[in-house]
């Protein structure tokens, strides 16, 4: 049982002159704890077809199926809730909040994930999201003073200080250098197999592929064969 099915989906941009199909019918199943990986051109639809996956913008057409509920059929304040609570976000760029410390950064995705944790408990998972992404030592910093690569295994420790079930990343190693991409795919792994979290990313760097279950090929909208 796929943990997420895509049927037949589209996505048509419509401005007032002119109408773009981004996506022409993409059927894809996600296997529960792995990572699959879109790759493909610029322009061919990677980042389209992740954000309308993860509920953060609508499809013209299709399904898609999340834990046996279509997302694609939900009111707005369903996908919502869905969004808070099972699932995690990273991009390129970190996105922390500048004037929070980084224990900060966490608390506030639990608050919005609506837990019923306990304060031990919250303490808990932080420290140990902390410790695996190696920034427990950085909890009262601020972002500021923190290094591209910390940035970012803070914002993948932000991104799943919740446990959500999937976690969505565009080019999450866009912004690094080749060794601090290296680290934040092993994180990826890590996240995968130990905490059983669900990854689609896109990326475009063939270096991060070695770390992939499987590999999408996507071009101008549809997904390829390789
Ligand atoms: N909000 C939007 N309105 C209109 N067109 C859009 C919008 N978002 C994306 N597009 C268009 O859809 C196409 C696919 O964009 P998308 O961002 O999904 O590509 P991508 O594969 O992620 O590219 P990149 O590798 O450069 O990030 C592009 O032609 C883009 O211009
Ligand atoms: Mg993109």
């Amino acid at each position: 049982m796929p943990i997420l099915s895509i049927d037949g989906l589209e996505k048509i941009f419509s401005s007032a002159n002119r109408k773009e199909k981004v996506l022409k019918g993409i059927n894809l199943e996600i296997t529960k704890g792995e990572i699959t990986a879109l790759t493909g051109a610029s322009g061919s639809g990677k980042s389209t077809l992740l954000t309308i996956a993860a509920g953060l913008q609508k499809s013209t057409a299709g399904t898609i199926i999340f834990q046996n509920e279509a997302l694609t059929d939900m009111n707005p304040r369903q996908v919502r809730a869905i969004r808070a609570k099972k699932f995690g976000f990273v991009f390129q760029h970190a996105h922390l909040v500048p004037f929070l410390t980084v224990q900060e950064q966490l608390e506030l995705m639990m608050d919005t994930a609506e837990l019923k944790w306990s304060k031990d408990r919250r303490n808990e998972e932080i420290k140990s999201i902390l410790d695996l992404v190696d920034m427990w030592g950085h909890r009262d910093s601020y972002p500021g003073t923190l290094s591209g690569g910390g940035k970012q295994r803070v914002a993948i420790a932000r991104a799943v200080v919740h446990k959500p079930e999937m976690l969505f990343a565009d080019e999450p190693t866009a912004s690094l250098d080749s060794k601090r991409s290296m680290e934040v795919m092993k994180l990826l792994r890590t996240l995968s197999r130990e905490r059983n979290i669900t990854v689609l990313m896109v990326t475009h760097e063939e270096e991060t592929l070695e770390y992939a279950d499987t590999i999408v090929q996507m071009k101008d909208g549809v997904i390829g064969k390789e």
